[in-house]
């Protein structure tokens, strides 16, 4: 996967995505990348979260799969708005190349962007706390899934494999159970994917799963979270 070649590709909101021709997959739906990400992953997983627990100061996200780097980008333009301190981690196998992350078209396709900041979020070392703002530390982890053990309790999980199609590995129980059991009270779990077997697995580990609409292009989405 480190090696295979990857294109930059505009979808259909503007932004920009990565598409990988020998297993034809995309980083993103090609319905609109950052239309997707603020749907799955902002509004259903951190903006859900904070209705959950509207009265907590602080939240630890977990990313399962780093890549472009929209999904910490999008998150920290949240905590701007919000009263929330966010520690963010973000587990990625195989990082992106410099050359590969200079034409993404993020830093023009976001309004009011401090253009920094994407910066500041692919220069900074890898396996370190980094203070991307006082209220926003980034922990990028090059790691696997499978290696990966999590040390702390997590908040918010945003689960971004690849497709079950070209990953069927990142889509079985046990990739689920080490991060579920992590998961706090009110935490909350999503994905872009409304498979059965992950919704059967979410609910064998004990959260409450629910099939929400998804972004432009898909119906559904999991959505899934522990009972306070
Ligand atoms: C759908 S993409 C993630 C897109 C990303 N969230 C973004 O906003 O650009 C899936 C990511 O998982 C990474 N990945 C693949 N296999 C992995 C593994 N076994 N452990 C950790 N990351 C993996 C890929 O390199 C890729 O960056």
């Amino acid at each position: 996967m480190k090696s295979q070649t990857k294109k930059i590709v505009e979808t259909a909101d503007g932004s920009s995505t990565l598409y990988m021709e020998t297993i034809n997959e995309y980083y993103h739906s090609k319905h609109g990348a950052v239309q997707e990400a603020k749907h799955v992953y902002l509004k259903n997983g951190f903006e859900f979260w904070k209705s959950i627990e509207p009265g907590k100061k602080r939240c630890n996200v977990f990313e399962m799969g780093f890549g472009t780097g929209l999904n910490v980008l999008l998150t920290y333009l949240a905590h701007l708005e919000s009263s929330v301190e966010i520690h963010m981690q973000s587990l990625e196998a195989y990082p992106l190349s410099s050359d590969v992350l200079k034409g993404l078209n993020f830093n023009s396709f976001l309004p009011n962007i401090e253009h920094m900041v994407f910066d500041k979020i692919h220069t900074s070392s890898w396996d370190k706390r980094i203070k991307i703002s006082p209220e926003f530390t980034l922990h990028k982890i090059h790691q696997t899934l499978e290696k990966f053990t999590p040390e702390e309790s997590i908040d918010v999980i945003y689960y971004d494999a690849f497709g079950s199609r070209a990953q069927p590995e990142m889509w079985d129980d046990s990739c689920f159970t080490k991060l579920v059991e992590a998961m706090s009270p009110g935490a909350v779990f999503v994905t872009y994917a409304a498979k059965g077997s992950v919704r059967r697995a979410l609910d064998r580990l004990g959260l409450t799963v629910e099939l929400v609409p998804g972004p432009p292009g898909k119906r559904e989405m999991i959505r899934a979270y522990r009972q306070l």
